[in-house]
């Protein structure tokens, strides 16, 4: 196997992992810890603080102070972004360390973990160009007024995020709420808490003064209810399934706090038969079984006109075959295992369903056990779907694709529609006409055409329907991060 060393930096961090409260190192209040496992192998990687009620309460209130205080937000524009610049700049130069705490944490291939690293670090870059830009506006007024608005921080924010992308999510909540002046209390995922606790590190590092950033380990029925139910936190920007986005949203009613939910999809991934066939199959492939198949905006499903349907197949399973299932850690390893004990119950789950459910497996179908005990399910593919399918309907998270098949493009967007959720969508087609109208009918947050997978940070992204509300990234942040406050003058 093609393995690398651990790290000094990242045996360092695994030795005695602490959370970060009001810019220190500390253990939750009650001494508790919980364990957290390498999907790889199944065995232990460390022990995290178990952070509760209380300490939430601790962190809730240093980012308050750092709040009112105006520490952060008060600082000059262009110092802020010369901050938040070279918080990018340290997650770069971090890129080897930080892509083997998430390879081991989360089982990501290695060489994956470090584009996403890069790409979290972009994130920063992005951001930091805001501080210097957020401006307010002068209303038309009578003579004897003078009207303007100004951009105000929210407040004290709350980030929830999942263990799919937990370095990229941390950025995507901590980088926008420090641009626009705010402070934050970020929980990562019980699976993945390892990276969260080294971007803080690099915030102290780069200058961001404490108590701005804050985070608390912790089980989401614990830590993760009581930020969202917590009264001194004005915004809550969550990231993760649908069930629990329900419950953030019940949990925010006491203080009627902010709230942006980035929740599941089930989306699909369209090929006509007019596209590019070997394009098509291999982003098909990359788009369902990226990040073994965990991604909120994965195409599971794939809908493929009937008059290619037995070819397209092929050649989708002749390139998921070709893909190698092995260690996070092993750098020739194309797709890595599930998160947890738990996703691999439920993805195996799903696979038992599908079958019963008549569909039929055409490759994968079963967990890879001559891998060991780490969580590895060969990525696979059901034909012979429908769309009121529960494999079809609900969000399986784990590497499985249902193919469907469609006839014509009318049919192809009413089929896509019928879900509950509206993330994303792909569309295969060297006709210009059928790609506009796909994109248009499709009623989902984004629609990729002729690539699919593609982020920037410049780039909105949220999602219609149960796929949640509010956008982030991009210039559609500044409404989910600030107030307007209008001040009227008489002359
Ligand atoms: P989850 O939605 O329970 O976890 C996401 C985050 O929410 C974690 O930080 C967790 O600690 C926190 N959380 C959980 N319960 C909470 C509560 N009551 N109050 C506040 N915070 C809470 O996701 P989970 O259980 O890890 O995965 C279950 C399924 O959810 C997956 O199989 C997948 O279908 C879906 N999921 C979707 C994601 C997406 O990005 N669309 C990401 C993660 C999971
Ligand atoms: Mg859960």
């Amino acid at each position: 196997m093609a393995q690398a060393s651990l790290l000094p930096e990242v045996e360092k961090l695994l030795a005695s992992p602490r959370m970060f409260i009001g810019g220190t190192w500390v253990d939750a209040l009650s001494g508790r810890t919980f364990e957290v496992f390498d999907p790889s192998s199944g065995r232990v990687l460390t022990e995290v603080p178990r952070g509760d009620v209380a300490d939430v309460d601790a962190a809730v209130s240093a980012a308050r102070d750092a709040f009112e205080d105006r520490r952060w937000s008060g600082l000059r524009p262009g110092k802020r972004a010369e901050i938040l610049f070279r918080v990018g700049e340290l997650i770069k130069r971090n890129i080897p360390e930080l892509a083997q705490i998430e390879a081991l944490d989360c089982g990501k291939p290695i060489k994956v973990a470090q584009g996403e690293m890069w790409a979290a670090g972009e994130v920063f870059r992005y951001y930091s160009g805001w501080p210097t830009k957020v401006f307010g506006e002068t209303n038309p007024t009578e003579d004897r007024l003078f009207v303007y608005t100004r951009r105000e921080p929210v407040g004290v924010c709350g980030g929830i995020i999942p263990w799919n992308f937990p370095l990229i999510m941390a950025c995507w909540k901590v980088a926008p709420a420090l641009a626009f002046g705010n402070t934050i209390v970020l929980k990562p995922a019980e699976q993945t808490p390892l990276t969260a606790l080294r971007l803080a590190e690099l915030c102290k590092e780069a200058g961001v003064p404490d108590g701005v950033v804050n985070v608390v380990t912790g089980f989401g029925e614990e830590a993760g209810q009581a930020l969202a139910s917590h009264e001194g936190v004005d915004k809550i920007a969550f990231t993760g399934s649908t069930e629990v986005g329900r419950k953030i949203l019940h949990a925010s009613e006491g203080n009627l706090k902010r709230v942006t939910l980035e929740l599941g999809g089930k989306s699909p991934n369209i090929v006509f038969p007019d596209a590019d066939m070997k394009r098509a199959a291999k982003g098909s492939m990359m788009g369902v079984f990226l990040n073994s198949g965990q991604v909120c905006t994965a195409g599971t499903r794939i809908l493929v006109d009937r008059s290619i349907h037995d070819d397209f197949v092929g050649a989708l399973v002749r390139a998921t075959e070709a893909m190698k299932l092995g260690p996070a850690l092993d750098e020739n390893t194309g797709m890595g295992p599930v998160v947890s004990a738990e996703q691999l119950e439920r993805v195996t789950g799903y696979i038992d369903i599908g079958r019963r459910e008549g569909a039929e497996v055409v490759t994968g179908g079963e967990r890879a056990t001559e891998l060991g005990d780490g969580y590895f399910v060969r990525p696979t593919i059901f034909t012979g779907v429908r769309n009121d399918m529960h494999i079809a309907q609900e969000e399986i998270f784990g590497p499985v694709a249902a193919v469907i098949e469609v006839d014509g493009v009318d049919e192809a967007i009413a089929v896509a529609n019928d879900t509950i959720y509206g993330l994303a969508a792909t569309v295969w087609t060297r006709d210009v006409s059928t790609a506009h109208r796909v994109a248009a009918g499709i009623r989902a947050g984004t629609v990729w055409v002729n690539t699919t997978g593609l982020f920037d940070p410049s780039v909105s992204f949220g999602g219609y329907k149960q796929s949640g509300y509010g956008r982030e990234l991009g210039v559609h942040s500044i409404d989910t991060y600030t107030e307007v406050k209008t001040v009227w003058l008489q002359l």
